[in-house]
């Protein structure tokens, strides 16, 4: 079974509230909250309000929360706070990453971490037992919409024979296409932004995906 964490970044920002509750009825498992701070990834995206209004008004549903910033460190009591029930850091931050599993982890939340495509499987290798998620970005990190890298999905298994026993995640042009190469490759989430939101049933992509 492949959980679904619809990206808000692909939401229309101005029914952002109508199309969360969409994905809720569809049956998605996570939302996911891509977190940019035009450093880190060449994009701004949203910060720590939108995160709690969501929290607020879907208290059932689980928030994941991908920090694609320079200085997450500075932002996860902040998220934790806000009701993030998972946070994502990058191994290619300059802080101490192993500090901010940690950290991540005493407030509460589920540590996950991530790489970037240009950056090997083998950068996750000090962390296999910090965190609970890893995260295989499967575009440029910066914006929704683009073209899977399929190659990206060789660190899924790279990942396993290391021998992280988390769940693998992966984000970025993942679709019905896709999945089913994906599913082989033992992944466990996807994230799905354009692919979900402009889906003509969101509801049947995700039963499509928990049938894997
Ligand atoms: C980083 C973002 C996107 C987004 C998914 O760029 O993390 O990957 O979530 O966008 P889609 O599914 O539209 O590629
Ligand atoms: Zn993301």
């Amino acid at each position: 079974m492949i959980k679904v964490a619809p990206s808000i970044l692909a939401a229309d920002a101005l029914n952002m509230e109508r199309d969360i509750a969409r994905a809720v009825e569809s049956g998605c498992d996570w939302l996911h909250f891509d977190v940019m701070d035009g450093h880190f990834v060449p994009n701004l995206s949203f910060g720590p309000d939108l995160c709690k209004a969501v929290h607020r008004r879907f208290p059932e549903l689980p928030l994941d929360v991908h920090l694609m910033l320079d200085n997450p460190e500075k932002y996860l009591a902040t998220f934790a706070k806000a009701g993030a029930a998972r946070i994502t850091i990058h191994v290619e931050i300059p802080g101490d990453v192993g500090e901010a599993l940690r950290t991540i982890h005493s407030l509460g939340c589920k540590a996950g971490l991530s790489v970037k495509p240009g950056t090997p499987a083998e950068a996750f290798a000090p962390y296999l037992d910090a965190c609970d998620l890893a995260l295989v970005m499967t575009v440029e990190p910066g914006f929704g919409g683009q073209s899977f890298m399929a190659e990206q999905m060789e660190k899924l298994t790279a990942l396993r024979r290391m021998g992280f026993k988390g769940l693998l995640q992966v984000d970025g042009g993942v679709n019905a296409a896709n999945l089913p190469a994906l599913a082989a490759h033992g992944l466990d989430v996807a994230v799905m932004g354009t692919a979900f939101f402009r889906a003509e049933d969101p509801a049947a992509l995700v039963r499509e995906a928990h049938g894997l």
